[in-house]
């Protein structure tokens, strides 16, 4: 049931801070180890593995490319991302020493589970992250790490993007602690950080009114980019996704140091460029990209800033400025991504669409 609200993806965008809450909930021991109760594969298991490759499709590949930048950086694996649409059809490199993990919400996607039978052909494990409880996806895998989002009905993914994450970097942490590598440190750290984020979450939502106004001034508009490094990369795809699926605008999302290789040519006047800021501590990245809003705010860009607390260098570039919590930077997709969810909602509903089923789609792509 919709519970008041007019839409089953305001509800669900909503949920946010306890799906985050529920999927960290009982995995993180007072003794300070991971425990991840439907991994199924032993520790010698994992300690084998030298590959990963993510699968997944539409958002939960975002996710999956979210997941590679932390998943590298505490394991030390070298982690793939890919479509599942396209996996199989490339003659992949894998064997029994890579992990391939399916990341799909409701577990039933078809390309993702054909994927996975054929890595399992190749002798590959397979660990999937999955949101259904006893979805097909699920079952064919060798381990399952669940997240508790709860059900998702909306076509549109919000909180089954925001648990996938966290589930990911659960897989991450626990590998690295498993492995024993040098930033098994870092883990005490990270799941207080992600102990706090349900607050950081609650407060994206708390200020949503700012972005359903902008969505009301920006009613008119035919085109909206999006721009990120790093993590915030993957969440200025996810941003374009929603805005296409649900306002049928089109809607894409670059890395921002890819503008003068190409897309800084689609700027021009009064175009909506929204522009997540990685926080101040990333070395160089935050003062790249307020070079990139500078750029393309001279040629005419409408800029919609997303920074953290205090940042106050973007100030002056910015049309509009959205404030985000200060979490470490693996973190911030999870508070960025919340504002480009209500955005597209708001602007969906004002257009008149059905934003919980918007044309030509389905909740689970049960067809290849
Ligand atoms: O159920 P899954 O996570 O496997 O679904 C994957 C995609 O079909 C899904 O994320 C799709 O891109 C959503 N409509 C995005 O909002």
């Amino acid at each position: 049931e919709k519970g008041g609200y007019d839409w089953f993806m305001l509800k669900e965008i909503d949920e946010q801070p306890q799906a985050v809450a529920e999927t960290l909930l009982g995995r993180y021991g007072r003794s300070g180890r991971l425990q991840l109760d439907e991994m199924r594969l032993s520790d010698d298991e994992l300690r084998d593995v030298d590959k990963i490759i993510i699968i997944a499709c539409g958002t939960a590949s975002y996710a999956g490319l979210v997941a590679k930048y932390a998943i590298e950086h505490w394991t030390r694996i070298p982690c793939e991302v890919e479509l599942a649409s396209e996996f199989r059809y490339r003659d992949p490199i894998i064997d029994r020493s890579t992990l391939v993990v399916a990341i799909s919400q409701s577990g039933e996607t078809m390309d993702t589970l054909m994927a996975i039978r054929y890595a399992r052909q190749q002798r590959a494990r397979v660990l999937s992250i999955c949101n259904t409880n006893g979805s097909t996806i699920p079952r064919e895998s060798d381990a399952v790490i669940y997240t508790h989002a709860g059900p998702e009905v909306a076509v549109a993914s919000t909180k089954g993007f925001l648990s996938q994450i966290v589930a990911c970097y659960l897989l991450g942490l626990y590998l690295a602690q498993v492995r024993g590598v040098k930033y098994g440190d870092e883990i005490d750290a990270i799941m207080a950080a992600l102990e706090k984020l349900p607050a950081g979450i609650q407060r994206m939502l708390d200020e949503g009114e700012q972005v359903r106004k902008l969505a009301a001034e920006l009613v008119d508009t035919r085109s909206v980019l999006f721009l990120g490094r790093h993590v915030g990369y993957p969440v200025a795809l996810e941003g374009a996704l929603k805005l296409k699926e649900l306002a049928y605008l089109h809607a894409e999302g670059f890395a921002a140091g890819e503008l003068k290789h190409g897309p800084i040519a689609l700027i021009e006047d009064g175009i909506p460029v929204f522009v997540v800021v990685p926080p101040k501590a990333r070395d160089q990245l935050q003062e790249k990209i307020v070079s990139n809003i500078q750029e393309i705010r001279a040629r005419g860009a409408l800029t919609i800033v997303l920074a953290e607390d205090g940042d106050d260098d973007v100030v002056p570039y910015a049309d509009h400025l959205i404030r985000l919590p200060k979490v470490p930077t693996l973190l911030q997709p999870l508070v960025a991504t919340v504002p480009l969810q209500i955005f597209a909602c708001e602007l969906a509903g004002l257009l008149g669409h059905d934003v919980d089923q918007p044309r030509n789609l389905a909740k689970s792509v049960t067809v290849e």
